[in-house]
């Protein structure tokens, strides 16, 4: 079996983001979430996987870089170019010549799940089933792909609709026998450019030829699509109640510090500091004197927080962060200084397609 991962789109819910950093590859408690896939799939014995790319020159390589090869994980990757972000099936059409005539599991490049997929795989391979969906329950499934199951099976499949019949949701794991092509190419939209080519519509195909056996599974852990800032801060807190404690860095006298805290080496955590964990803390950063960190805050490597109260929050590598006010529900870059204000006014220099709340 082989392993697609789909890290195309344009990442237009994730700005200003994604005009730097594909969102793939943009860190959960300091891992790309691309790594948590490739692992995923790794540990459900899925070692030939391909990943969708593409668009811009830049794209590619921040997701090659990021990557490699994928030795680092014990995987063979494989990059396949889509010519513009024209929807799922047609990503997956792009990896047709590397699926061959395998069965393949799609795992989209954005979704966290608790409990890896490999139960899911090892059912899908030991049944005669041409398709299986992973689904979940969701409090907003208008946002998602919709699965109306009755007895036991999938009935019908609704792509985000406006009044959704039921709580069951598609997550971005789905596992197919090569049959699901021809279902793909039943519904090719005329147009492209004005329509996209959707895999949800292709799978309710599938499922109206009645020709196929087709199952799914109900996700009993967390799952969640890093789609826009919201998501991917709840991805960060859900990650980071599963971390063990484990400090490496030094810690100075008077530092209080509850819950789980990871700290990397060569990080220093200065007097008076309360860190309220779950916190994940990364390498050669130096919080403190007097912050309080956390709970939920996720810090990349080489950050200097000084004074600072922050919780719910990713800070990415390279942050100076000094002010008197509170920091929270933030998704903060890298290199990006905030600092005290000595003036009346407020002074920005923000990015295009930045967000700022006072
Ligand atoms: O996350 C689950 C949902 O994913 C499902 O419930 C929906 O049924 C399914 O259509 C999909 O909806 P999204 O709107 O969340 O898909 P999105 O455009 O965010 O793309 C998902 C991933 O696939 C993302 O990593 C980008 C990549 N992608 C997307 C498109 C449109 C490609 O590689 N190529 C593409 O053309």
């Amino acid at each position: 079996m082989k392993g697609l991962i789909l890290a195309g789109g344009m990442g237009t819910r994730f700005r200003p983001f994604s005009h730097t950093t594909p969102k793939q590859i943009v860190p959960i408690a300091n891992k790309p979430i691309l790594y948590y896939i490739v692992e995923n799939l790794k540990n459900a014995g899925i070692t030939d996987i391909g990943v969708i790319v593409g668009y811009t020159k830049k794209r590619i390589k921040k997701i090659m870089d990021c990557l490699g090869d994928g030795s680092k994980f014990g995987v063979r990757l494989t990059y396949i170019e889509q010519e513009a972000p024209l929807g799922l099936s047609h990503a997956i059409i792009a990896g047709k010549e590397f699926l061959g005539n395998d069965d393949f599991v799609v795992y989209l490049g954005d979704n966290m799940l608790k409990g890896g997929i490999s139960k899911l795989v090892e059912n899908f391979k030991n049944s005669d089933a041409e398709a299986s969906l992973l689904l979940a329950r969701s409090k907003h499934p208008e946002k998602f792909g919709n699965a109306i199951v009755e007895d036991g099976k999938i009935i019908d499949l609704e792509e985000k609709p406006l009044q959704p019949k039921t709580d069951l949701i598609i997550t971005g794991v789905y596992m197919f026998k090569p049959s699901i092509y021809e279902y793909m190419y039943q519904i090719k939209p005329e147009n492209l450019k004005e329509k996209e080519w959707g895999l949800t519509e292709a799978i309710k195909a599938m499922i109206d030829s009645k020709k196929h056996k087709i199952t799914y599974s109900i996700l009993k852990d967390w799952w969640d699509d890093a789609g826009d800032v919201e998501a991917f801060l709840r991805a960060n807190r859900l990650v980071l109640q599963d971390i063990e404690h484990d400090i490496k860095g030094k810690l100075e006298e008077d530092v209080k510090i509850t819950n789980n805290v990871k700290i990397g080496k060569n990080t220093i955590v200065k007097q008076g500091t309360i860190l309220e964990g779950p916190v994940l803390i990364g390498e050669d950063c130096e919080i403190g004197p007097n912050a309080h960190i956390g709970p939920s805050v996720s810090i990349g490597n080489n950050v200097k927080i000084t004074n600072t109260e922050i919780h719910d929050s990713v800070i990415m590598e390279n942050c100076q962060i000094e002010t008197d006010k509170k920091i929270g529900r933030s998704l903060i870059g890298k290199h990006i200084k905030i600092k005290k204000n000595t003036q009346t006014s407020h002074s920005f220099i923000l990015g295009d397609n930045s967000e700022v709340r006072l």
